[in-house]
């Protein structure tokens, strides 16, 4: 199938194909859009079955990284990289640095970092073949760990949650269910506990999960029960899709509200959710602290602005709840058309 015809085609800039037999390298470059800045966003290894199912992936998370810079508020576009391959045995210095070639190819319209498959020791060794790279720790200039961030975004957009549907100023009081207790989760934690939240928590790491007993008094509870449990918010922070057909029809909670990257299933799980009246809060948008500090070492922003973008994202995702509410759609709607309408303008 061509790429013209892939139904995650979206009037993609451009999708660079590259198969470099000397190192052999097999990567996907996919542009969705500079229309707000160069195109940024992670480079992707995986061991994917056959080139249509990398292209489809490269595709969607392309145009996902363009939405999500977008409502980040970021002079960044979106773009992704897929290298096919088994990271465990196909990483090869060579094909690392053909892989910089390769985005050295696009002129500097799209910049990548990191995504599953591709560990900081990585980053250095794609640098020294290309300066179109960022969001990891560089001599003088951090930009690694973007876990912190992460967690402060979604906590100040987890309390415009529940000032919208609930009237709460604060999480003092509230019961917060916690799925994952990895960078995002456990910081997310930390910052509910100060505030006087109880704390019900969940992780596949039983270390992580006595260790928020210990420090916040959580109550553990087991990952299959956690998303269904009896609280005013569920924080999803661990693998997606956890709102499908079966989850949604058990949700307790009535507002969702977590760090973890797709969490809907489907498309269509959004406005189910809605229809139930669960307060949704996009993943793309309130996740939004990873790419603002990548954006941050590209730009050279203090650690002042950064934190004062990340804080925007409370009053972003308020706007979204009201217009949601105004036009009767879903969340994850408005967030969309929110995104396009900022893309649409640039
Ligand atoms: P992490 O790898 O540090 O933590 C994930 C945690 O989830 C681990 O403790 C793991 O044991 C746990 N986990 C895995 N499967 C689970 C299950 N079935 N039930 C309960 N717990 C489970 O990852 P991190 O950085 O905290 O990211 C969490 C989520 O947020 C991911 O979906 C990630 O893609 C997303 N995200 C992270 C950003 C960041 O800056 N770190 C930025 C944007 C999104």
């Amino acid at each position: 199938m061509s790429v013209f015809e892939q139904p995650d085609f979206d009037s993609h800039e451009e999708v660079a194909f590259f198969d470099d037999k000397s190192s052999g390298l097999k990567a996907i470059i996919a542009i969705h859009s500079t229309a707000l800045g160069p195109a940024c966003g992670g480079t992707r290894m995986y061991p994917y079955a056959d080139g249509d199912a990398a292209l489809v992936d490269v595709l969607r998370l392309s145009r996902g990284m363009s939405f999500k810079s977008a409502m980040a508020g970021l002079p960044l576009g979106g773009g992704k990289a897929v290298i096919i391959g088994d990271p465990a045995t196909d990483k090869t210095e060579a094909r690392l640095l053909a892989y910089a070639n390769a985005i050295n190819a696009l002129g500097g319209r799209y910049v990548t970092a990191m995504d599953v498959g591709i560990v900081p020791a990585d980053m250095p060794v794609i640098a020294r073949g290309t300066k179109h790279i960022a969001g990891y720790d560089q001599p003088g200039k951090t930009g690694g760990d973007s876990g912190p961030l992460t967690a402060l975004g979604v906590f100040v957009g987890l309390k415009a949650a529940v000032k919208h549907r609930l009237g709460a100023d604060t999480a003092r009081g509230l019961t917060i269910a916690i799925q994952g207790l990895g960078k995002v989760g456990m910081g997310l934690a930390e910052r509910l506990r100060a505030e006087g939240a109880r704390l019900l928590v969940a992780d596949v790491d039983a270390a992580r999960v006595k260790k928020a007993v210990e420090r916040f008094d959580a109550r553990a509870i087991s990952t299959d029960e956690i998303v269904t449990i009896e609280c005013d918010v569920l924080s999803p922070n661990a693998m997606g899709a956890i709102l499908n057909d079966r989850t949604i029809e058990q949700l307790k909670a009535r507002v969702v509200a977590g760090g973890a990257n797709n969490q809907l299933e489907r498309d269509e799980h959004g406005a189910k959710l809605t229809a139930n009246g669960v307060l949704y809060a996009p993943d793309y948008v309130i996740n939004g602290g990873g790419i603002i500090r990548v954006a941050g070492q590209i730009y050279e922003w203090s650690d002042a602005e950064i934190e004062c973008r990340v804080l925007a994202i409370g009053d972003t995702l308020s706007r979204i709840f009201t217009r949601a509410e105004r036009e009767a759609l879903p969340t994850s709607i408005i967030a969309d058309r929110m995104a396009q309408e900022r893309i649409a303008k640039a």
